[in-house]
């Protein structure tokens, strides 16, 4: 028999049926198969919708992300994120967390009667994410064209990535909810301060979202203090200034033993 509570609810990324799993492998009535990796998600990219051979963050960025995560620096923002969804989501819906990465904030969301699950491009993150939190379910897809019903979420959440206006809402039941993360105006500031001659501060006017209303925005700001040079250059490496980064800047960071550090966030909830 199935168990509906463990099955996930994935519709077909090539004809938009739904996906019936049976055999570790998940299928539509048009036969289009997807097979389920032995870590647990499933791989519901399609190459026809790939812009690239290895999409999203690469592993370098997935491996520090998930160090420095792992260290709790971003605790604050994870307690404010869940205490939002305990206080407005109802705890036996489906949440969705878009472009989770590997899976940090996705298992968060996870309770005794609801189904959380995460998607995001880059295979390694998935991977990573299906190996640790197996409660949860994940798969790799782009945010551009989901593989999941209409309004099949009442909590999807988006924590530095990329936010799809149209897919979101398409997907959102009705009176769901929407939270993204995004920077505040001093996010890592010192940070950037270390690799720009001028850094510029985060433009946080524009909301990344018309359609739906507005429950509350809220900013968060405290500091982090690091006493470890790893911690400062997993920070970087998970960051686009991973780019920027000189053999110069990283001697310096090595030899830093105390560095400080704002972390500033927007959260903004919005309702259908
Ligand atoms: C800055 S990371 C944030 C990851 C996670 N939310 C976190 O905060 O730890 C942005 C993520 O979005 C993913 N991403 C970027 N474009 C995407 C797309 N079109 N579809 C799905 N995921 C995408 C990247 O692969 C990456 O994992
Ligand atoms: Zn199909």
């Amino acid at each position: 028999m199935t168990n509906t509570n463990i099955t996930p609810n994935y519709r077909c990324p090539l004809c938009q049926q739904s996906l019936i799993f049976a055999d570790r492998t998940f299928r539509c009535k048009n036969n289009h198969s997807f097979d389920q990796a032995k870590e647990g998600y499933v791989n519901l990219l399609p190459v026809q919708h790939k812009h690239s051979k290895d999409p999203g963050d690469n592993k370098a960025m997935v491996n520090a992300r998930r160090a420095f995560l792992d260290k709790g620096f971003y605790q604050p923002l994870v307690d404010r994120i869940t205490a939002l969804y305990q206080k407005y989501g109802a705890d036996n819906g489906n949440v969705f967390d878009a472009g989770c990465g590997e899976g940090f904030y996705t298992h968060q969301h996870k309770l005794a009667n609801n189904k959380v699950y995460g998607v995001d491009i880059a295979k390694n993150a998935v991977k990573m994410a299906a190996k640790r939190y197996q409660a949860c379910h994940f798969s790799v897809a782009t945010l551009s064209q989901l593989p999941f019903e209409d309004k099949l979420f009442n909590w999807i959440f988006s924590v530095y990535a990329p936010i799809l206006e149209q897919e979101f809402t398409r997907l959102l039941a009705d009176e769901g909810y929407l939270l993204t993360v995004t920077p505040a105006e001093n996010h890592l500031f010192e940070l950037k301060s270390l690799i720009y001659r001028q850094a510029n501060k985060h433009d946080t006017d524009k909301s990344p979202i018309n359609a739906l209303k507005l429950v509350t925005e809220e900013r968060l700001n405290y500091a982090m203090e690091f006493n470890h040079s790893d911690d400062i250059i997993n920070l970087l490496a998970m960051t686009p200034f991973a780019f920027k980064t000189t053999d110069q800047l990283l001697t310096d960071l090595k030899n830093k033993i105390q560095f400080n550090c704002q972390a500033d966030f927007l959260i903004r909830l919005y309702r259908k």
